[in-house]
């Protein structure tokens, strides 16, 4: 058997895990809204329309930051569609997904099932079709007391109390070329900046997220970081950054080491925002919201990406399996790696569209990939250790310096978290886990996902093929804990500290 040694100190740390970096992301997409979260027709819906079988299945995900309403589809969005009377609320084309958009989930709508949801809203503000002026009265409208035209405007819609939104996005992957509304960099940097003053004059404790680049393979990829940070600087707090991957070449061995490239990415992009940090000579860094991230690559052109006019279309409904759920833990585990830079992180998505959960009619699916995130949802509290892996590498041909074992790890006082992905389609590992000055007692919990297929996934007819199950192959000697792992395998622990 394989044996990689992880090695930790309580005094190498990286920095505390910001609860938001386990975000998700709820877009007016395909059916990720409508017959996802907000299904009146269920069986499953409130009196509200609000889908419960799907929504307590998300609750086991402990979301915090919760992006909305898109996206791209946020670029063509105006969000006075989407308050007030839902018989007055127009019917509108959105010309991302070439649906039909009947606005009866808005603002409001999202707000209250945040709340019920305990979710951090996240808003995007239109830059693509709108200006600065609209963003800041959705904003007013939102947070503001009253008194005012766009504060009493909500309480008119029946919401006294301001929702009090404090995370917002200043447009959504505005480096693409087939965002509605996209333009260069400089010009971007200037609708921001307008945005993000009026924004902060309007309630100077927002906070608000830059867009950075969405693709590590678009022509302006740092480029445009740095012109857009140069600009705006000290007007924001966060830069985006946004990653799918996929195994288009059908090779799992590749697939399972792309944890080093999303490693690279975040790199890159924090290495952007310190050199204009240091070039400004500002005390002011600007930290990292990866507010877009996935496996995605089977759904995503033709008929799954055009609605065709239709309302609720099916798009983007990717199917996981095994080897995409050790991928969405090697995400995890790199957040946590970054967590001096990274504060911020929303899978893309929650239901149906690119996400853990899949609806038909009445009936709901877990995917493989709601596993990984489950683990860390209990094991999320604390600070991220500097991880040190001794040990073999794997075949990949892109990566060839990944290592079998991909780790991360959270020290919480008395308790250590631990997230290993095992790469290797063949090879067992046994992994010894040292806390240096500290003594690894025993296992108050371990979950396992793996399977000898990197293939098989979860479907209605066979809900359970790809699952975590309890996992205690874990020995202790002399403070050390070694654990048996299995090829194609994620573990999640929870280990006692002397
Ligand atoms: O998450 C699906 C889409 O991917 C989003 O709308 C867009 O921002 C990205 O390209």
């Amino acid at each position: 058997m394989n044996k990689t040694n992880i090695s930790l100190h309580p005094a190498f740390t990286i920095d505390t895990v910001d609860p938001r970096v386990f975000g998700g992301f709820l877009e007016h997409l395909g059916r990720a809204v409508y017959e996802g979260v907000y299904h009146p027709g269920s069986v499953h819906a409130d009196n509200k329309g609000f889908r419960w079988d799907v929504l307590d299945a998300l609750k086991r995900l402990k979301f915090t930051a919760m992006r909305y309403p898109g996206g791209n589809f946020v670029s063509g969005y105006d969000w006075l569609d989407g308050v007030g009377p839902r018989e007055n609320r127009p019917t509108k084309m959105d010309l991302a997904w070439q649906s039909a958009e009947p606005n009866q989930f808005g603002t409001n709508e999202f707000m209250e099932m945040s709340n019920e949801m305990d979710w951090t809203p996240m808003m995007a503000v239109n830059l693509g079709t709108g200006t600065p002026a609209e963003a800041r009265n959705w904003l007013e409208y939102c947070n503001g007391k009253g008194g005012t035209y766009w504060a009493d405007k909500r309480i008119s819609h029946g919401y006294d109390k301001p929702h009090d939104i404090k995370l917002w996005c200043l447009g959504n992957e505005m480096d693409g070329p087939w965002q509605i509304g996209h333009v260069p960099a400089e010009e971007y940097a200037i609708r921001a900046q307008q945005t993000a003053r009026l924004m902060k004059m309007c309630d100077p404790e927002v906070e608000l997220v830059l867009c950075g680049s969405c693709a590590v393979n678009l022509p302006t990829y740092m480029e445009w970081d740095r012109k857009a940070l140069e600009y705006c600087h000290n007007d924001v707090d966060y830069i985006s950054l946004h990653c799918y991957v996929g195994n288009d070449a059908n090779d799992t061995e590749d697939f399972l080491a792309v944890g080093l490239a999303i490693d690279k990415q975040i790199e890159e992009l924090d290495f952007a925002t310190r050199y204009v940090q240091a070039k400004t000579r500002s005390k002011k860094r600007v930290k990292l919201s990866f507010d877009e991230w996935n496996v995605w690559y089977r759904a995503r052109s033709g008929e799954h990406v055009d609605g065709r006019g239709k309302l609720a279309p099916p798009l983007l409904e990717e199917v996981y399996n095994l080897e995409d759920a050790l991928v969405v833990m090697q995400f995890l585990n790199s957040f946590i790696r970054h967590a001096d830079s990274v504060k911020i992180a929303n899978i893309a998505q929650i239901v149906n569209v690119i996400a853990p959960i899949l609806t038909r009619g009445d009936e709901m699916v877990i995917q493989s990939i709601f596993y990984p995130i489950e683990m860390f949802a209990n094991r999320r509290t604390g600070t991220s250790l500097q991880v040190g892996v001794d040990g073999p590498t794997v075949a990949s041909k892109t990566h060839p310096t990944a290592k079998q074992i991909d780790a991360s790890a959270i020290l919480n006082e008395n308790e250590l978290y631990c997230f290993f992905v095992n790469r290797s389609t063949t090879e067992s590992a046994e992994v010894r886990v040292d806390l240096s000055t500290r003594q690894l007692t025993s296992l108050s919990s371990g979950e396992i996902i793996t399977g000898t297929d990197p293939k098989a996934f979860n479907d209605f007819g066979q809900p359970e093929k790809v699952r975590s199950e309890e996992f205690n192959e874990v020995i202790f000697r002399d403070g050390v804990a070694l654990i048996s792992l299995p090829p194609l395998s994620a573990f999640g622990g929870t280990f006692v500290v002397a």
